[in-house]
């Protein structure tokens, strides 16, 4: 019989016997997938496990303390978090072209983390022989069927490792689909914030501001994606919705007026979509009167944003990310 404590037990007993008394690194990535995996491996083998996490400061108002708080607290992993923010926007100062964001938020993403992982190579201990990975089931089925590194779709994982590494895999999620990892997720205690999490995409807000990535950009565009993301909450859609990009228009502006003054501010783009599996997608015919509050509220309170617009544009021919 299929249950969450037998998948559970049997691959506790699998890590264990697969590890023996070696070491094993893991990246977090925010995710669902990388968390699940990271809290089985946990279970399995405890303090033989250091998980990384590279903030490349570009994740979305409270992920980061999700991760090195509540992620922690939740199943005690032992966890190595490099604040690698300000790196990444030298990196990708002046520039707008979005595959160009990608290639270098990926390339810096892979330098960090080898960083880290040299340093906790180095630590006193047993060899560090294992990398663990969130891989589910349709990876493996859309990869061919095949193991290591090289199966992850480039476009999906700025965690993709570089393919020369010299570790051996643990794939505890090799057999499950999404729903069954979060209910593994669940059953390991992992705070629901994690859990359900919709898919949001490894380079982060620096694809979902249109033109150059600076911090007070990031700043400006996470203040209004935790308005739309709180509102949606509130209004019970999370469930509903398969994700909803929050886009800054950084390189448009627009007049309006508020008070007695005149602005000339910047659009944001809201992009509720629904889908099955990111192939197709379709706009998300929200509620008028929650639109209206994510409205009034991004406007009145993010500085600089004086108009909110809905993207109703299907998949295709639209992406779901505007980059
Ligand atoms: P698009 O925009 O291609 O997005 O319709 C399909 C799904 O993939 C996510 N996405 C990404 N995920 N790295 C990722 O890890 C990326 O570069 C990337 N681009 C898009 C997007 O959020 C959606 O769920």
């Amino acid at each position: 019989d299929w249950t969450t404590g037998n998948v559970i037990e049997e691959q506790v007993a699998a890590i264990r016997e697969q590890v023996g008394d070696k070491r094993a690194i893991c990246g977090l990535s925010g995710g669902v997938d990388s968390a699940v995996a990271a809290a089985l491996v946990q279970k399995a083998i405890g303090s033989q496990l250091t998980c990384v996490y590279v903030d490349h400061g570009l994740m979305r108002k409270g992920e980061t303390e999700q991760v090195e708080k509540d992620f922690v607290a939740a199943t005690g992993v032992q966890l190595k978090v490099v604040d690698a923010g300000e790196r990444f926007l030298k990196a990708l100062a002046g520039v707008s072209d979005p595959e160009e964001k990608r290639k270098i938020i990926g390339r810096e993403f892979i330098r960090v983390f080898e960083q880290a992982q040299a340093e906790i190579i180095a630590d006193e201990g047993p060899a560090v022989e294992f990398l663990v990975q969130g891989t589910l089931y349709p990876d493996v089925v859309e990869s061919g069927g095949g193991t290591g590194a090289a199966n992850i779709k480039s476009h999906h994982n700025v965690g993709g490792l570089p393919e020369d590494l010299e570790f051996k895999l643990i794939e505890p999620l090799r057999k499950l689909f999404k729903d069954e990892v979060r209910m593994v997720g669940q059953e390991l205690g992992l705070p629901d914030e994690i859990v359900q999490r919709q898919p949001f995409p490894g380079p982060g807000l620096g694809i979902r501001i249109v033109g150059e990535v600076t911090k007070e950009r990031l700043d400006l565009l996470r203040e209004a994606d935790a308005i739309a993301r709180e509102e949606l909450t509130a209004a019970g859609l999370d469930r509903d919705i398969w994700q909803c990009p929050v886009v800054l228009l950084a390189d448009v502006r627009s007049v309006g007026v508020q008070g007695d003054g005149r602005t000339y501010g910047h659009p944001i783009v809201l992009r509720p979509v629904s889908s099955e599996d990111a192939m197709t997608a379709d706009w998300s015919r929200l509620p008028y009167d929650v639109l209206s509050k994510i409205s009034t509220r991004i406007t009145n309170e993010v500085k600089d944003v004086n108009r909110v617009v809905l993207d109703v544009t299907s998949k295709p021919p639209g992406t779901i990310e505007w980059e």
